[in-house]
């Protein structure tokens, strides 16, 4: 859990704009992210099991815990996972998904544009701060979900659908609100051009590996 904790290792050094504005992604990071970390160190001190813990396991077991951890531990993981697929623009190598990835998303969405489309529909539908997410479920399908505030597809007895994450959109007010006047079909169509599908495609390997594993966030 401590290395999640320092916060310049979490923090993205990327230029996310015009996806997300420098302006914005200073709320995501320092807002969000140091509020998350100030709660977890609350109880870090006197919680023997947090501290064994890494931060892809915490949130397994975070709905034992009350709304505030919750809320933290879910928070912390979602935006560095969210940061994680995420490049500069000029950045990224692979725009669109490749290999067994690109397979699997054709099954079950006629292809990339039928993902996009799907994916679309649910953040549209959505009106609670929350987020929308692809996903892999334990017998290796692929499924669009969504979580509220900022809980994941990780926590056991919260998720409606339990699954990895293999991309992850904010939905929380201060990700598109201001910045996109509200509309989230403007939002979510950029956000594509910035997902680094080289990242996505190792993550997802590394999730459709026997084990099942969540690939670690930070190298
Ligand atoms: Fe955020």
């Amino acid at each position: 859990m401590k290395k999640y904790l320092d916060l310049e290792s979490v923090l993205t050094k990327k230029d996310l704009s015009p996806f997300i504005s420098t302006e914005h992604l200073k709320v995501h990071q320092y807002t969000v992210l140091t509020a998350a970390v100030t709660e977890i160190e609350k109880h870090l001190e006197e919680d023997e099991d947090l501290q064994k813990e890494d931060l892809e396991t915490a949130q397994e077991t975070a709905g034992f815990h009350d709304l505030e951890l919750r809320h933290a531990i879910g928070a912390l993981f979602n935006h560095v996972f969210f940061f994680g697929i995420l490049n500069s623009s000029s950045a990224i190598e692979q725009r669109e998904p490749a290999g067994r990835l690109a397979e699997l998303i054709n099954k079950h969405f006629t292809d990339y544009n039928g993902l996009k489309e799907s994916f679309k529909k649910v953040v549209n539908a959505r009106v609670l701060p929350g987020w929308v997410w692809l996903g892999l479920t334990k017998d290796k399908q692929l499924v669009i979900t969504q979580t509220n505030n900022e809980d994941n597809t990780l926590m056991h007895g919260i998720a409606l659908v339990q699954c990895l994450p293999i991309i992850g959109l904010d939905l929380w007010e201060h990700s598109y609100f201001t910045q996109y006047e509200g509309d989230k079909e403007d939002y979510v169509n950029r956000f594509w051009d910035f997902i680094d599908w080289g990242k996505v495609s190792a993550n997802f390997e590394s999730h459709n590996e026997p084990t099942y594993k969540l690939a670690p966030l930070l190298d």
